[in-house]
């Protein structure tokens, strides 16, 4: 008789199961596939199992992936004691002291300390920041030539990030722009990669993260130097001076290298994500006139509703971040009809939710008018992710993409070609971006 606990998974569907319907090639092939090609692996994954199935891959271990939008509604309403952060996630990179890293009521008391810099009055002072250094990138854009967009949205969301947050400037502004690019494109490959239990030498490329990193708490130990010499701390609403005056429950100020985890997390989650998002919107808007031309039309009036619509569509017809994932911490926890035992990774697909078209008809066209006068939310709208470890920067990025959008539009004309070939995706380790890097030719408004 067959032990029904070493029955393949695989032969024991049946119309009342509990667990989810598992994907059957062997766990080398799926992780090839998951790493190589996700977003084409998973497409034929739902066509094949529905929008709830479960993989078993590499570093994610055995894994549901969701994209169901009552399923993924469930996963957002879950308190984050039911399920906690993915593992590994974001803090391999940042560090353990970085809001990745936290679960439960300590992640909930740093979402709470963060949240004054990134929202309400703190993004309006920003405005200034954001145009001004969005002028300042475009001032050699050059005319009737054709240009890649990301590294200049690349270098202003940079520059903003570190002057908000981190109140950056002058000589340690000009280091960090130096040490933040590289160091960053080398972490998304690596974030997800566990490091060797042997010590590697320093040209590995974890010898190098490692080197990026000392430079970086460098500045930053500077940058709190200065700020406690700073008489107006006090009054000061930037992320660094949020977490130096805070205290924890015992009356004792943040350990220092918890404040570098936590900017660097800010910093990194923060400017590469955006840029992606906006190299997309640009790559969108040369390929559809008309949306192009209501645009200007909206910006040389002075209002932002359409662009805000815009902006969403933008996020959702072209995902930056295609996924984002859980683990379960209850015994058996109940997602819809399905148990997942405790341990097991759940992963939401924002991708594939986008590309729904009983959510969104006609998904691949983009179409601004869906979401004009609307505030897309979970679970159909997941930009930003959702529940509690929704994106804390999403409304930043959002001002950000804003501000860049419309003086961007009131300085230059971009010109149009609904002919040219849509740039294919290129994922790398973290965010989606197009992969010629959003080919652009302007002219200067006069
Ligand atoms: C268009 C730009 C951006 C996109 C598409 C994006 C997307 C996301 C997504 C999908 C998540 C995971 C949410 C979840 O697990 O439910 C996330 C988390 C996060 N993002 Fe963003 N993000 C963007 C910009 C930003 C900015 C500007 C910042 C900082 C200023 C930021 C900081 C973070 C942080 C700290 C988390 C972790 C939140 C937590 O664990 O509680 N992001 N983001």
């Amino acid at each position: 008789m067959t032990d029904p606990a070493m029955a393949n998974p695989c032969e024991t569907s049946t119309p009342n199961r509990l667990n989810p319907p598992p994907v059957c090639s062997p766990k080398l092939l799926q992780g090839v596939r998951f790493a190589v090609s996700r977003r084409k692996a998973m497409r034929n994954w739902i066509k094949r199992h529905g929008h709830i199935y479960e993989i078993n891959v590499p570093i994610f271990g055995q894994s549901v992936v969701v994209s169901d939008p009552a399923l993924v509604r469930s996963v957002c309403t879950a308190s984050n004691e039911q399920l906690i952060n993915v593992q590994p996630n974001l803090s391999n990179l940042f560090g353990p002291g970085a809001i990745f890293g936290l679960d439960g009521s300590r992640h909930r008391d740093r979402r709470r300390l963060l949240a004054p810099a990134l929202h309400g009055r703190s993004l309006k002072n920003y405005e200034k920041v954001i145009e001004d250094e969005t002028l300042r990138e475009s001032a050699n854009w050059p005319e009737n030539n054709e240009f890649r967009i990301l590294e200049p949205m690349n270098r202003i969301t940079l520059d903003v990030i570190l002057r908000t947050i981190l109140g950056a400037d002058g000589a340690e502004l000009e280091e960090l722009c130096e040490i933040v690019p590289p160091w960053m494109t080398l972490g998304s490959i690596m974030a997800f990669v566990p490091a060797p239990p042997f010590r590697t030498g320093r040209h590995s490329p974890w010898g190098k993260l490692a080197e990026f990193r000392n430079a970086f708490d460098r500045i930053v130990l500077t940058l709190i130097a200065h700020a406690e010499a700073d008489p107006g701390l006090g009054e000061r609403v930037d992320v660094l001076a949020l977490l130096l005056r805070s205290r924890r429950d015992d009356g004792t100020p943040m350990p220092r290298l918890d404040i570098c985890d936590e900017v660097f997390a800010l910093i990194g989650a923060g400017h590469e994500s955006t840029a992606s998002a906006l190299g997309w919107a640009f790559e969108r808007l040369r390929r559809h006139p008309d949306v192009l031309a209501e645009l200007v039309r909206e910006v040389d009036e002075g209002g932002n509703e359409f662009r805000r619509a815009t902006i969403s569509e933008s996020l959702r017809v072209r995902t930056v971040i295609d996924v984002f994932g859980r683990r379960v911490s209850s015994p058996n926890y109940a997602l819809g009809e399905w148990r997942i035992p405790d341990d097991r990774t759940v992963l939401v697909r924002i991708a594939d939710v986008h590309e729904n078209p009983e959510i969104f008809p006609c998904p691949e066209r983009f179409d601004p008018h869906r979401f004009r006068g609307t505030r897309p939310a979970a679970p159909a709208w997941l930009a930003f992710g959702g529940g509690a470890r929704r994106c804390i920067g999403a409304d930043f990025a959002i001002t950000e993409m804003d501000v860049v959008l419309r003086t961007v539009l009131r300085n230059f004309r971009v010109q149009t070609d609904p002919a040219a070939p849509d740039e294919k995706s290129y994922f790398r380790g973290v965010a989606h971006i197009p992969k010629l890097g959003g080919r652009l030719i302007v002219n200067r408004r006069s």
